[in-house]
């Protein structure tokens, strides 16, 4: 149940270095490193002769060279040594991913290398624009990633699960509208003339109400990036008010569990350090409270034997669409993988 032709953030840039770093994705594990040049390689971490880990070899210079035989590969998994032994036969090959390193996050595209499109990545510039500061993290939660992107397409739940931070009853009180293009989808909730949330009034020290904006918008497979205002009611006073992006990359590690990487990035008081580290550790509390309530909703799932089905309600139009294009694509790179077989198989 996952988009293969699709680009995952496998870590934050600074994460990858000269060691091998192993990290699952989709299903998928793989050794990340970053060559004497500085360039980021993702080479599946199964080595082709007995299936050890690579990751448990060590780096000599830019080729990895498995710690159980010995057996060495390029940066293209090209094995270019095997001890004792001077033929290397053509299947001693470990797979290659596509790697892009952008926007502070390294990027793997898990499908056909040759479908790896640049452009079909989600655009999370804000992440390292100028005039804009970031911070963020990652969070390890042990549930599927698409609870994840149900919860980032329904806001409503800040007012029942982030009353101390960014939620308060305006949102509730207010709809939603949607709109699904090709495989994006577009959720607007803007309130109008309603009372801050308590971190929003931490931030600005607003004098009254505020009008609200919510943009949400999810790009395939798991990307969210919300444009989140709040400025004086009335007004579009951006010096009182306040703007940032929550953006947000869920990498599922296997059906059960999911990397959860994010930012918030804003364009108001950047030098203001420490209005960054309250941001960032209010943030990281909010979403430790979305954390509590997927990983009890994945067990529930989990151990449902009934399977009963689950009743949708209007707030829930933007996830079911995007769990739509979700489900249309994996069995669109399902398709294409076993036409792609067929001949092989024949052969
Ligand atoms: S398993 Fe890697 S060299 Fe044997
Ligand atoms: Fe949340």
């Amino acid at each position: 149940m996952f988009i293969k032709n699709g680009w995952y953030v496998a870590a934050w840039g600074n994460e990858i270095g000269r060691e091998l770093t192993q990290r699952w994705i989709a299903g998928d594990p793989l050794v990340l490193y970053r060559t004497e040049a500085g360039k980021v390689v993702a080479l599946e971490d199964r080595c082709p002769h007995r299936r050890a880990s690579l990751a448990k070899g060590r780096l000599v210079g830019d080729t990895v060279q498995c710690g159980y035989h010995g057996i060495t590969f390029d940066c293209l998994g090209s094995c270019v040594h095997i001890p004792g032994q001077e033929k290397i036969p053509g299947s001693m090959a470990a797979r290659a991913y596509p790697v892009l390193e952008k926007w502070q996050w390294v990027w793997v595209w898990m499908g056909d290398p040759d479908a790896a499109d640049e452009s079909l990545l989600p655009d999370f510039h804000y992440n390292d624009a100028p005039g804009w500061v970031a911070t963020g993290g990652c969070i390890p939660v042990k549930a599927n990633y698409q609870l994840l992107t149900d919860n980032l397409l329904d806001l409503t739940h800040e007012t029942y699960v982030h009353g101390k931070t960014i939620g308060n009853s305006a949102i509730v009180e207010t709809p939603i509208s949607y709109r699904v293009e090709g495989n994006e989808v577009h959720v607007e909730r803007i309130i109008r003339n309603a009372p801050p949330p308590p971190l929003f009034q931490q931030v600005r020290n607003f004098e009254g109400n505020i009008d609200r904006w919510q943009i949400i918008r999810f790009q395939m497979p798991a990307h969210i990036s919300i444009d989140a205002r709040g400025l004086p009611a009335g007004t579009n006073d951006i010096e009182r008010g306040m703007r940032w992006f929550s953006i947000n990359s869920i990498t599922p590690v296997n059906e059960r569990s999911s990397l959860y990487y994010w930012t918030i990035t804003r364009c108001f008081s950047l030098e203001d350090e420490s209005l960054t580290k309250v941001v960032s550790d209010q943030i990281y509390k909010t979403f430790m409270e979305d954390v509590e309530v997927l990983e009890a909703q994945q067990a529930l799932i989990e151990t449902d034997q009934r399977r009963k089905a689950e009743v949708s309600i209007r707030a829930d139009s933007g996830s079911v669409s995007a769990r739509r294009i979700v489900q249309r694509l994996v069995e669109k790179d399902a398709s294409t993988t076993s036409e792609r077989m067929i001949p092989e198989v024949a052969q």
